[in-house]
């Protein structure tokens, strides 16, 4: 049985997500690719101008990125732009990975409250450092 505080707490929860696609609420909920690689071939880590801070870790194989996971101190929409940048990401050739732009993530978000529009900035530079630090090594410039 749900108590009066369980229906309070829902009610606030979903005045708080008003205005936020089903689909962030969903990768807010459930974030795809969290955590990290060991051995990773890139990786990245930034703080965006709210200083929150995102991770990215890849794993490239035949110049695909065939792994790849992140972790972030951010809130819900932090995270659901973390959980589909990696997504997007996700097995594409590293160049193809590095045309993904905020405005990408946002499309496949459903959109950002503008408040929040900057999660999608974190996530994509994140990725995009995380893929330089990856042809840097390759080129053995570390
Ligand atoms: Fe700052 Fe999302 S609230 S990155």
């Amino acid at each position: 049985m749900t108590s009066d505080l369980d229906k309070l707490a829902e009610e606030i929860e979903k005045e708080i997500w008003v205005d936020i696609s089903e689909t962030v609420i969903e990768h807010a909920r459930n974030p795809r690719n969290l955590g990290n690689i060991k051995d990773a071939d890139g990786y990245a880590d930034l703080t965006g101008q709210c200083g929150d801070a995102m991770q990215i870790w890849i794993k490239v194989d035949d110049y695909k990125i065939k792994e790849i996971t992140f972790w972030t101190d951010g809130c819900g929409t932090t995270l659901a732009s973390g959980s589909m940048v990696t997504e997007l990401a996700k097995g594409k050739a590293v160049n193809e990975a590095l045309q993904i732009t905020p405005l990408n993530v946002l499309d496949a978000l459903g959109g950002l409250p503008e408040e929040s529009v900057h999660c999608a900035f974190l996530a994509v530079n994140t990725l995009h450092e995380a893929i330089k630090d990856y042809r840097k090594r390759q080129s053995g410039t570390e």
